[in-house]
């Protein structure tokens, strides 16, 4: 921990609620629901968890359980997710993560886990699905001498755990930049339905509620200063297979704006994070279209690079998702970015009548396709969940275009991600316009379900998978029934085993 600013405590009320990570934890009971602040690795609470794992550890020794519902806006960081799992800590994980730790539990039926939409998340809750929510501990950037919470790193779903959890802690974390006041926007304006109302964005950098959390006094029963950094996202540098995925997005895109379905400065763009997305951004920062901007959940590296050289205008999302060298450089020069930063509740900035009307692009990643554009995002092998689906449903369903980005193989070449039929669906053919790897494009829109399937053969599948996958494809097409979407289904559903030798898929 680095030095703590209390200046950022301007509140006699938060003042008088000051204690250490350790007094705050002992407000937490078994079998709480906890709503925690975190989103990406960022804005997630940095001391309060460490404590609780103490307190799991001391009831594990004395044979007792001590076990949380655990919900967040998405991922959060080893020292939370990771932590808490590795102590058996956590009962219900909703509704994203991407711990390796955790994600061992899960497929090890050892944790419960609830992968949803992430701008479903709020009505869900608010509607009770998930139980009653106990507790709300959220990293806040400081307290106001009226009380109003300044938000973090991250927005995700902080005021829906603040507004429905009986008891708020906070925790207050001088590593972030004092300046991101004001660089939020607030909306308490949700309902559900009948009493809903339009959500008035017509721009991604529209600001339509408030610039901090609401709370009342009587609910915050603790307050914890910090002064610890969000998590590291690596930037790793871009490989050849992502510049040639990249090199075929902007092509793609330069054939749109030719065509005249999209204009020059094309439409508010949603990327995933990683490889591939970073190598996008950078293909686009130094493409021909601009100025862009961006509605998107995440603002990555290549986001915060591209609002730099001018290339993006403005950009939507809920939190930060940065390098330790990015993170370093949004902190010193955050008066330059402030003003083109809006950030959202993932209600709102995943939301799918706003997403819709603005036209988004979105790129996703995948872990398979199949040869009539089904999208796996989530699972290996159908079984076993990789991170969960986080907000790729909510932005490709609703897109202008929706695209999904992946190499051709994985595991070094020796697993095709083209497959027959995919082991997992979480996006339907019918929410899947383009398909790129780096072999090529397959615009899928306008197409009947046999012409999706040998665009896909000839433009994405690897040399290594093609012929296997031609085969399946004209047997089945040459059975006698089923010709709308031609399948062997014996086949279609081992081929993941099928094509296993030896620990690999290559075809044998
Ligand atoms: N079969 C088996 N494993 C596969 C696979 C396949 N077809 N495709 C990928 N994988 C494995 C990789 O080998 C890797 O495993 P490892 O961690 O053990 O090395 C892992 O899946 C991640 O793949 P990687 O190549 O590193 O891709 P990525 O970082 O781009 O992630 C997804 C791809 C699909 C996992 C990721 O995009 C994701 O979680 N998507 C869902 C959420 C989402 O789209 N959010 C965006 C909205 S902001």
């Amino acid at each position: 921990m680095h030095e703590i600013d209390s200046s950022r405590i301007e509140s006699k009320a938060a003042l008088q609620l000051l204690m250490s990570p350790q007094e705050a934890a002992e407000f937490i009971s078994s079998g709480d629901n906890v709503g925690m602040s975190g989103f990406t690795g960022s804005g997630h609470p940095k001391a309060v968890p460490t404590a609780i794992v103490d307190r799991v550890s001391e009831a594990t020794a004395r044979g007792e359980h001590f076990r949380l519902g655990v919900w967040t806006g998405a991922s959060t960081a080893p020292e939370l997710d990771g932590a808490l799992a590795a102590v058996d800590g956590i009962d219900l994980r909703m509704p994203y993560q991407s711990d390796p730790v955790s994600r061992a539990k899960i497929n090890a039926g050892q944790l419960d886990y609830m992968d949803l939409h992430l701008s479903h998340v709020a009505q869900m809750v608010w509607e009770g699905f998930f139980g009653h929510l106990d507790v709300a501990l959220v990293e806040v950037a400081g307290i106001t001498a009226d009380d109003e919470l300044i938000p973090s790193s991250s927005v995700g779903n902080n005021k829906t755990w603040i507004d429905m959890a009986d008891r708020v802690i906070l925790e207050v974390n001088s590593w972030q930049p004092r300046e991101l006041e004001g660089m939020h926007d607030i909306y308490y304006g949700t309902a559900l339905p009948p009493n809903r109302k339009p959500i008035q964005i017509t721009h991604p950098g529209d600001r339509i509620g408030v610039p901090y959390f609401h709370c009342p006094r009587e609910k915050i029963i603790a307050v914890v200063e910090t002064n610890a950094p969000d998590r590291n996202t690596d930037f790793k540098p871009v490989d050849e297979t992502s510049k040639l995925i990249a090199g075929h997005v902007l092509d793609f895109l330069s054939h749109e704006v030719r065509r005249g379905r999209l204009p020059a400065t094309l439409l508010p763009l949603q990327s995933g994070v990683g490889n591939v997305a970073n190598a996008v951004l950078a293909g686009l920062d130094e493409g021909p279209f601009r100025p862009l901007t961006a509605y998107t959940e995440v603002i990555q590296d290549g986001m915060l690079q591209m609002l730099r050289s001018g290339t993006l205008s403005s950009i939507s999302a809920t939190a930060f998702s940065l390098s330790a060298a990015a993170a370093k450089d949004f902190g010193d020069n955050i008066t330059d970015y402030r003003d083109r930063i809006v950030l959202r509740p993932q209600e709102i900035s995943n939301h799918p009548e706003v997403i819709r009307r603005l036209g988004c692009l979105t790129m996703n990643g995948m872990i398979e396709a199949d040869i009539y554009g089904n999208v796996n995002s989530t699972h290996v092998m159908g079984s076993s969940i990789q991170n969960g689906i986080g907000g790729s449903g909510d932005f490709a369903r609703n897109a202008y275009i929706a695209m999904f980005l992946s190499p051709s193989t994985a595991h070094h070449g020796t697993i095709s991600c083209l497959v027959p039929m995919v082991s997992h669906v979480d996006h339907t053919e019918h929410d899947v316009h383009v398909i790129i790897t780096e072999q090529g494009v397959a615009d899928l829109r306008g197409l009947p379900p046999r012409r999706r399937a040998q665009k896909i053969i000839d433009n994405c599948a690897h040399p290594d998978f093609r012929a296997a996958l031609q085969d399946y494809f004209d047997r089945a097409m040459s059975g006698q029934s089923g010709k709308h979407t031609p399948h062997l289904l014996d086949e279609a559903l081992s081929w993941h085993v099928r094509y296993m030798h030896q620990g690999t898929m290559r075809p044998v």
